[in-house]
């Protein structure tokens, strides 16, 4: 049965420059569910799964980047996986399609056919797998270290943000090439599941005292670098690299709240 109201979660105002997400970020608001009608070629959907991504935080920022920032007062921007409730005059969806696309954080809501991409769920995998293996996360490993990385067998990768969605993509695709992968995360329990369960050949802990050495001696020189966090820790594999090596800048994650407008300034112009 229909419900009579739905709710939606709305950027309230920006954490600011150097701040934190915090409970003045975001404010939860009802809407009434009759006025969501599909119009020709849209969808009314029901959210199932929304992803939360590291680039969200960006897009709090009010700076240039790859997309629009999220406007003050606006549901929150989000991928998501989302079930198709009803379709619109000559929509390409019936009801209970599984759809991926930029959902947003609503509970339902209304979207052209284009703007969304249909799930067939493969054998052996489970709808949620298309945000993460089969989804951006997958797809962004995947190209990175092909297109961008060109990764050999042999060659010696490493990989930042390894215990992450991406980064843990990453190491895999690497050890399925033949590379020899060297992971960096943020703690022990994080380097034990690198090393145990993914295989890597070896992982290291970022906030160790000791990790420039660490690192120097683990790594030697570099052939790749799938580089998910940018800041110190890509600074100092720039000054690891050899002659000829690759570097996939995928994202630069310790930067994301410290966004500083001198800094895009400075890249980008
Ligand atoms: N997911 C995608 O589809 C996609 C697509 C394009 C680009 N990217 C980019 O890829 C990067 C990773 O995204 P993700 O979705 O894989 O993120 P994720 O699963 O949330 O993992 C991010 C990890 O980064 C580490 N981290 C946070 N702050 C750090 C810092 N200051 N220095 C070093 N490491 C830090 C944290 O792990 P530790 O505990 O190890 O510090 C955190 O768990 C981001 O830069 C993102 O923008 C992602």
């Amino acid at each position: 049965m229909a419900p009579k109201t739905y709710k939606v979660i709305r950027l309230a105002e920006r954490p600011g420059q150097a701040g934190a997400i915090n409970d003045k970020t975001f404010r939860t608001e009802e809407l009434v569910y009759a006025d969501l009608k599909p119009g020709p070629k849209r969808v009314l959907y029901k959210t199932i799964y929304l992803s939360c991504d590291p680039t969200q935080r960006m897009w709090l920022n009010e700076a240039r980047g790859y997309m629009d920032p999220v406007q003050v007062n606006d549901v929150m921007r989000s991928g998501g996986i989302a079930v198709v409730i009803e379709a619109g005059e000559g929509s390409l969806y019936k009801p209970g399609d599984y759809v991926f696309g930029l959902i947003n954080w609503r509970e339902y809501g209304v979207l052209k056919d284009s703007a969304l991409e249909k799930l067939e769920v493969p054998p052996g995998a489970e709808l949620l797998d298309f945000l993460g293996p089969l989804g951006t996360t997958g797809l962004t490993a995947y190209f990175g270290i092909n297109d961008v990385g060109k990764l050999k067998a042999g060659e010696t990768f490493v990989v930042s943000g390894a215990a992450g969605a991406t980064g843990s993509m990453a190491c895999q695709i690497g050890k399925k090439i033949g590379a020899r992968v060297i992971a960096i995360a943020g703690s022990q329990e994080k380097v034990n599941w690198l090393e145990k369960e993914l295989g890597v050949d070896k992982a290291l802990n970022y906030k160790s005292p000791t990790f420039r050495e660490e690192f120097i001696q683990a790594v030697g020189y570099v052939d790749v670098y799938f580089d998910n966090v940018g800041g110190s820790i890509l600074n100092l594999v720039l000054s690891r690299l050899k002659l000829k090596a690759r570097v996939i800048l995928c994202g630069a994650i310790s930067d994301y709240s410290r966004f500083r407008k001198w800094y895009f300034r400075v890249s980008y112009q």
